[in-house]
């Protein structure tokens, strides 16, 4: 059991794409950030937030015997490997099917989100207890228009819109049955699942410096933030 919270908690970070969008060579996940690889500060975040949490990061296949290799050279938490699959889908039940059968709140995380805080973690477990099925989301900070058939476009409402972050987090009996059923492309992510199996889900604050790695000028920002955080004059990001 995770150390004060009442319940046995587990972590499926999924490292398993390819990273088509930032161009050739290493996946960004491998990528060094502040002195570490991006998916060694995701895990050490996660052992960091909640003591004891059970790790699974599922890694591309061919990416398996790199990655113990690399992770030997730094110092990163105790997690277990495994094979991902075809699409995100595929990673996370290979993941699930990982953890412990006594993890009974499991968040879902992108590996290229290294910069959650502690803090967010937590609100997602507490949330993910109390409600079944959490997801931390922010206000889109630009003004948004939706695409028309012809063409053309039309202003969004944005007081009604938000986007979505992880870690997604949820009740392990809720997660597990929302993965027994068939992949659809529709699944874009663990949410569209679990509201498949007619669950609701709650909303909990996101962080605009959760950001997803996925272009090269990302890692820029990344590395302001991390210094800023160790930083005397840190900020609050
Ligand atoms: O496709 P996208 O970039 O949105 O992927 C989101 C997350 O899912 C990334 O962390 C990626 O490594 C992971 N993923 C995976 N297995 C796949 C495809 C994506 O683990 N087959």
């Amino acid at each position: 059991m995770a150390e004060g919270y009442g319940y046995k908690a587990g972590v499926v970070i999924v490292a398993a794409g390819s990273g088509r969008r930032m161009g050739g060579g290493l996946p960004k996940q491998f990528r060094m950030l502040g002195g570490l690889p991006v998916l060694a500060r995701t895990i050490n975040l996660f052992a960091q937030a909640v003591p004891g949490i059970d790790i699974a990061v599922v890694l591309a296949a061919d990416r398996m015997d790199f990655w113990h290799d690399f992770a030997a050279r730094f110092d990163v938490a105790r997690h277990k490997c495994v094979a991902g699959g075809e699409e995100r889908f595929h990673s996370v039940s290979r993941g699930l099917a990982a953890l412990s059968p006594a993890v009974d709140i499991v968040a879902v995380h992108d590996a290229v989100r290294p910069l959650a805080t502690p803090e967010l973690i937590r609100r997602t477990f507490e949330c993910a207890a109390a409600d079944g099925a959490a997801v931390p989301v922010i206000c889109p900070a630009d003004s948004c228009r939706t695409l028309l058939d012809d063409g053309a476009s039309a202003p969004a409402d944005r007081s009604r819109l938000r986007l979505v972050q992880t870690p997604q987090t949820f009740r392990a009996d809720i997660l597990r049955t929302a993965y027994e059923q068939p992949y659809a492309p529709e699944f874009t992510d663990d949410a569209s699942l679990v509201e498949r199996l007619g669950i609701r889900i709650s909303l909990c604050e996101g962080e605009r410096t959760n950001m997803k790695l996925t272009e090269p000028a990302d890692f820029i920002l990344a590395e302001a933030v991390i210094a800023s955080r160790h930083g005397d004059d840190a900020d609050n990001l």
